[in-house]
């Protein structure tokens, strides 16, 4: 059975395709047997993206692929290692769905009070159905200041729940690393490689964490261990 890293929100454009590419990007540069399922079927933002990076030759190609419902999704997915899920721009029912099966789900947010405070309502509406707390994380995205990443950190963590360490700032190289296919760590700057690598070696800290302690995906070996 695959792990399952999912990117959801209650607010659009706050950052969940970009993270699932990032995350997508740094298991295809780790050779994981990975594949980028996009559950936006509208936009496809993931699936456009992988095809250009394919289109311009990367030597990391993206397995991306759209489904209407994680089910699917994850029905066709049986023989990948990681599977990363981005969903479209509002929280639904299928939301909850989605976070069932993930080992961990990721909250992208920007941090004004507008987009803090759907997302802490969404975690807390997560953990009354059920979704264990440490299996949610929120990524600070899209800052422009220092002192915004600590306001913002503050507010979740006051509210109970866990940030990734790192954050996102809000630039145009990411943009255009984008438009070419590539992700938040294989931008043109170093500087903004080595800012987004600390969010996603955060993220694949948490993954392994939850990779040891989750029972679905535990393989159980003779003596008991996990293999
Ligand atoms: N840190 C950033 N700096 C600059 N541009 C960014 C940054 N993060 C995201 N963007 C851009 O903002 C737009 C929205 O980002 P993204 O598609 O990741 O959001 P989303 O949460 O997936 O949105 P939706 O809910 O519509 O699916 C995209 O054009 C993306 O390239
Ligand atoms: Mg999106």
């Amino acid at each position: 059975m695959p792990v399952t890293v999912s990117f959801v929100g209650q607010k659009g454009g706050v950052g969940k395709s970009t993270l699932a590419r990032a995350f997508a990007a740094v298991a295809a540069r780790g050779k994981l047997k990975a594949k980028l399922v996009d559950l936006d079927l509208n936009q496809q933002t993931s699936v456009r993206w992988a095809t250009t990076r394919a289109a311009r030759g990367s030597t990391f190609p993206v397995d991306a692929e759209a489904f209407s419902t994680i089910e699917d999704a994850l029905a066709h997915s049986q023989s990948v290692d990681l599977v990363i899920v981005d969903t479209p721009g509002h929280a639904s029912p299928e939301t909850l769905e989605i976070a069932r099966k993930s080992h961990v789900v990721v909250l992208p947010t920007g941090a004004s009070t507008d987009d803090l405070y759907p997302t802490v309502l969404l975690l807390y509406e997560l953990e009354q159905m059920g979704i264990p707390k440490d299996r949610l994380a929120v990524a600070l995205c899209r800052l422009l200041e220092l002192r915004e990443e600590h306001a913002a950190r503050k507010y979740v963590n006051t509210a109970g729940y866990e940030t990734l360490h790192g954050s996102i700032p809000e630039r145009a190289g990411y943009r255009s690393a984008h438009n070419q296919g590539q992700s938040l760590t294989e931008t043109t700057d170093q500087a903004l490689n080595r800012r987004a690598r600390t969010l996603m070696e955060s993220l694949l800290e948490k993954v392994l964490v939850q990779l040891k302690a989750s029972k679905p995906c535990e393989k159980q070996t003779g003596n008991g261990s996990i293999a």
